[in-house]
């Protein structure tokens, strides 16, 4: 049987060109993390051992994982890996992978809970994250606010089992109930502080080929889902909660009419992300 040889160094070479061959927006570092996820290293080996030989199966787990990164499958789906709030999270085609724009949403309810002129300043307060998918957000809160109750729901059963196994790697599995089921259904008699959501928000055009639709779209210009949450709220009756939500920028003015028909007293409030598009809508109802 013939027996290919390739060194570290040259393996980077080889197949950085070939993604960049393939229009891979970051040829180089792609390259390199499915490298040291083969290698099962930290990055530095990789250039600390330049010339070390890959063995056979090192060989073929690249060139298979390489392939399929030219199909534009997402980095993170190729490793089982995304960082989000300084955390790792396991992630698969059964979930969203974590966006940056998320952390933003986690800080803001960070600051609520810990705002002390805030209508919700006692200890044992109780946060529901809607559509919680990796569990992400609800993970990073349940690591930053030690005395909070968390809950976290998903209509995906898949996403559910991704998020416990998150919530058990992270150590807070204790910490959060997950309940399967639409929006706040599952929770509808429960009394809830502070309501976050990052729902589906996407049209069918915009969402993305590799990711599931049920994680990403919404009819009614991406505003269906945001648009029923609200109506449960309202029918659920959660006094004074503070309700924190993620869109996308051009939603801006569309949800907010929305939002102001159901709570005409309600106080808005929209923040723009780190790239300066509107992202971030909170209302104290
Ligand atoms: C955009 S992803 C966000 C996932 C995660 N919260 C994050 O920020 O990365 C939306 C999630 O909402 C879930 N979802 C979609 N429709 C839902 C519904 N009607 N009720 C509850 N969850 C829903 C999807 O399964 C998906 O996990």
């Amino acid at each position: 049987m013939l027996t290919i040889h390739m060194t570290i160094k040259n393996a980077l070479t080889k197949y950085s060109k070939l993604l960049k061959e393939n229009n891979t927006p970051s040829p180089n570092l792609d390259a390199e993390v499915i490298l040291f996820y083969v290698l099962k290293k930290p990055k530095e080996y990789l250039y600390t051992y330049p010339e070390k030989n890959l063995t056979t199966k090192q060989l073929n787990d690249l060139t298979t994982l390489i392939k399929r990164r030219t199909k534009g499958e997402p980095v993170a789906y190729l490793t089982n890996h995304k960082e989000f709030f300084g955390l790792d999270f396991y992630v698969d085609e059964r979930v969203l992978i974590p966006r940056p724009e998320t952390e933003e949403l986690v800080e803001e309810v960070i600051k609520v809970v810990s705002n002390k002129g805030s209508v919700i300043s006692n200890q044992s307060l109780t946060i529901c994250d809607i559509g919680t998918g990796s569990g992400c957000i609800a993970i990073a809160l349940a690591k930053n606010l030690p005395n909070i109750k968390l809950i976290a729901t998903d209509i995906s059963k898949d996403a559910l089992t991704v998020a416990k196994k998150n919530a058990r790697q992270l150590k807070v599995y204790d910490r959060i109930k997950f309940l399967h089921g639409n929006l706040l259904e599952p929770i509808k008699n429960m009394k809830l502080d502070i309501i976050v959501a990052n729902l589906p928000y996407l049209t069918k055009q915009e969402a993305l080929k590799h990711e599931p639709n049920l994680a990403l779209v919404a009819s009614n210009k991406g505003l269906s889902l945001y648009n029923e949450l609200f109506h449960q709220i309202k029918k659920y009756k959660f006094p004074n909660a503070v309700v924190i939500i993620e869109f996308a920028p051009h939603q801006r003015i569309g949800l907010s009419k929305y939002i102001k028909r159901l709570y005409p007293q309600g106080e808005i409030n929209i923040k723009k992300d780190l790239a300066k598009r509107y992202r971030i809508l909170k209302i104290t109802l």
